[in-house]
C-alpha cells in the first residue's frame, strides 16, 4: 500500500482517478513456452523454434467476397467505441455472453509469439460493487487529500453503479519465460506483453459496446492489487494493468476532437 506521503507522485499517475477525467482535447492460464509459435517478422531476424508440441486447437481463417463490407463494419465498430461514465447497474446482454465475449478475445487476440500473457478477471453484479466500493474506496480515500476526497468518492460511486468490470492482467511468468528462451529480445518482451493487453482491452471494450453496453476504462492499480488478489483469489504475481467498467449506458459520450488526420498517417508508394 502506498503511503500518504508518497501521495504526489501517486497521484501524478493516478490523475484522472483523483482529478476527474483526463482532457478531452488529446485528441486468463500459464503457457508453456513450447507451445509458443514465431509469427513472420519473428522468424525472419530468429532461428524457428520447432513447432508447437501441445494439443493447441488450430483454426482456419475464413475469408469472404464482402470484404469492403466487413472492413467498413469493423471500423464502424471501432468509431462507435466510446468512453461511457454514466452506467447503471444492469446488463443489455446474459452474463453468459459477456463471459463469451472475454474468453473468445482472450483466445485471438495475438500476442508476441504467441505467448497468450494476459489474464482476464469479470466481477459482475455484486462482486462488482464490491470492488468500487469495498476496495478501490477505502484504498483512494487512504492516500486522497482530504479536500479531493468528496470529488474522487463521486467519481467512484460513478464506476460502482455499473454493473461489471474486466480485470486486466499481465502473468510475468510467461515474460521472464520469453526472456530466457530469447535472450535477443529481452528487454522486448516487458512492452510487447503490455501491448497484448492494451489490445485485449481495446477489443473488449469494442466488443461489449457493440452489444449496447457502454464502458469506460481505469487505473487504480497498483493500490487495489493486494486486496482483490485476497478477495479473487487472484495469483498476487500477476500484473494488474487496467480496469474495464460497464454496464448499461445512461448517458452519451462527450464531445470529442480529432488532431489533423494528415499530420498522423503518412502513405509512401502504392498505385491510387
Ligand atoms: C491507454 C488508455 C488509458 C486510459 N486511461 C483512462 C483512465 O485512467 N481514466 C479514464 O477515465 N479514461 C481513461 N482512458 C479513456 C480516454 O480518456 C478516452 O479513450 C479518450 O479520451 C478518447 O475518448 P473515447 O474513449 O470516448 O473515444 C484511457 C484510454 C486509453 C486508450
Amino acid at each position: 500500500m502506498v503511503s500518504p506521503t508518497s501521495f504526489r507522485s501517486l497521484a501524478v499517475r493516478l490523475r484522472v482517478q483523483i482529478q476527474g477525467p483526463p482532457p478531452r482535447t488529446h485528441t486468463c492460464l500459464t503457457t508453456s513456452l513450447s507451445s509458443l509459435r514465431p509469427s513472420s517478422h519473428h522468424s525472419r531476424i530468429l532461428p524457428t523454434p520447432p513447432p508447437s508440441t501441445s494439443s493447441s486447437v488450430r483454426s482456419t481463417r475464413h475469408f469472404s467476397n464482402t470484404t469492403d463490407k466487413m472492413s467498413s463494419s469493423f471500423l464502424d465498430s471501432i468509431k462507435s467505441r466510446r468512453t461511457i461514465y454514466q452506467l447503471t447497474g444492469e446488463s443489455t446482454i446474459p452474463d453468459s455472453r459477456i463471459k463469451e465475449i472475454v474468453q473468445q478475445a482472450v483466445l485471438h487476440v495475438p500476442s508476441s509469439f504467441n505467448s497468450q500473457s494476459t489474464r482476464c478477471v469479470v466481477l459482475l453484479g455484486e462482486e462488482h460493487k464490491k470492488l468500487w466500493g469495498d476496495i478501490v474506496k477505502p484504498a483512494v480515500k487512504a492516500v486522497a487529500p482530504a479536500e479531493a476526497w468528496p470529488a474522487s468518492e463521486q467519481r467512484l460511486s460513478g464506476f460502482q453503479a455499473g454493473y461489471g468490470t474486466v480485470l486486466f492482467y499481465e502473468e510475468p511468468k510467461v515474460v521472464a519465460g520469453l526472456q530466457e528462451k530469447l535472450p535477443l529480445y529481452a528487454e522486448k518482451f516487458p512492452q510487447w506483453s503490455e501491448h497484448t493487453n492494451a489490445m485485449h482491452q481495446f477489443a473488449i471494450w469494442t466488443a461489449l459496446e457493440q452489444e449496447g453496453l457502454g464502458a469506460n476504462l481505469q487505473h487504480y492499480n497498483p493500490l487495489i492489487d493486494e486486496k482483490i488478489s485476497a478477495t479473487w483469489n487472484v495469483p498476487a504475481t500477476w500484473s494488474l494493468k487496467a480496469q474495464l467498467v460497464f454496464g448499461k449506458p445512461a448517458g452519451s459520450p462527450m464531445e470529442k476532437s480529432f488532431g489533423p488526420i494528415e499530420e498522423r498517417v503518412f502513405v509512401h508508394g502504392g498505385k491510387n
